[in-house]
């Protein structure tokens, strides 16, 4: 049975390929809710009958673990399909993304850049206190990032512009955090950007080591120590399905660099999670 990965877009294809770094023989299926894009500015509930549906699709296709490969969603739904699909294995990326960010920093001031809803549901601020109380998080919703993101916008003056705008005041505090952690998977793609705007902002600071992380890896090692057997059939390459609800074509043109991985614009299928 495949692994099951979903996320609003094509975001989500960073913590796929980390998984498929790390579990190479598996099999898996990738949704990207593109219909629905953005989740990170629609309410909690919106959010969560949309994790519901596009989880639905994946799991009546059997899986034998369930990815929400998604911040947002994992910040609002996680609970609710864990009760769903129990006693499938579903592994959202707060957690995992939290895990990274402790374990890299010294100085426990963790700024934390996602979506509004991610922002808004304080899921890691609650996950990085659970690791490290005396942690200092600071967080700040960058909206725009996701649509830079999408639309392959990954340098440039106006990508760096963006960045400032939303980092300058979070990098600028007295104290300055030692770790950076991209609490959305659409960032990862942006973070050569970003380190090059923080360098201009931070200046020496940033010299000291400004970590970057994110949760794909994390994220992965995870969703390994769920499956009995993590490896699959010795030797073979495990297969990707992808599906979309939007789009495929832009899905395929944009995901490619997300996934690390050409992906043929006929090979996405089209599928419909009603409204
Ligand atoms: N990639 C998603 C996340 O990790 C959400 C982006 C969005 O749809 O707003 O939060």
């Amino acid at each position: 049975m495949a692994i099951g990965v979903f996320d609003s877009g094509v975001g989500g294809l960073t913590v796929l390929r980390a998984l498929r770094r790390e579990l190479p023989g598996r099999d898996f299926i990738y949704l990207g809710d593109t219909a629905r894009l953005p989740y990170g500015t629609k309410s909690a509930a919106s959010v969560v009958r949309y994790a519901e549906q596009a989880a639905d699709a994946l799991v009546a296709r059997g899986l034998s673990c369930l990815v929400i490969a998604c911040n947002t969603a994992s910040a609002v739904a996680l609970d609710v399909l864990r009760r769903r699909y129990a006693p499938l294995p579903v592994v959202g990326v707060i957690e995992p993304g939290a895990a990274a960010a402790v374990a890299a920093s010294r100085s426990g001031r963790i700024a934390v850049i996602a979506t509004e809803g991610t922002v808004n549901a304080g899921a890691y601020d609650a996950a990085i206190r659970r690791l490290r109380p005396d942690a200092r998080v600071l967080s700040a919703a960058c909206a725009l990032f996701v649509a830079l993101a999408e639309e392959g916008w990954t340098e440039g003056e106006i990508v760096e512009l963006t960045i400032r705008r939303y980092l300058e005041p979070l990098l600028q505090a007295a104290a300055p955090p030692d770790v950076l952690l991209l609490g959305c998977t659409h960032f990862p793609v942006l973070a050569a950007a970003i380190r090059q705007a923080m360098g201009q902002v931070m200046g020496e600071a940033m010299d000291q080591g400004l970590a970057i992380v994110d949760s794909a890896a994390t994220t992965a090692s995870v969703v390994r120590s769920e499956l009995r057997d993590a490896t699959g059939p010795a030797g073979s390459r495990g297969s990707v399905r992808l599906l979309a609800t939007d789009g495929v074509a832009r899905f395929a043109r944009v995901g490619s660099s997300f996934l690390g991985e050409a992906i043929v614009a006929d090979a996405v299928e089209l599928v419909d999670l009603g409204r």
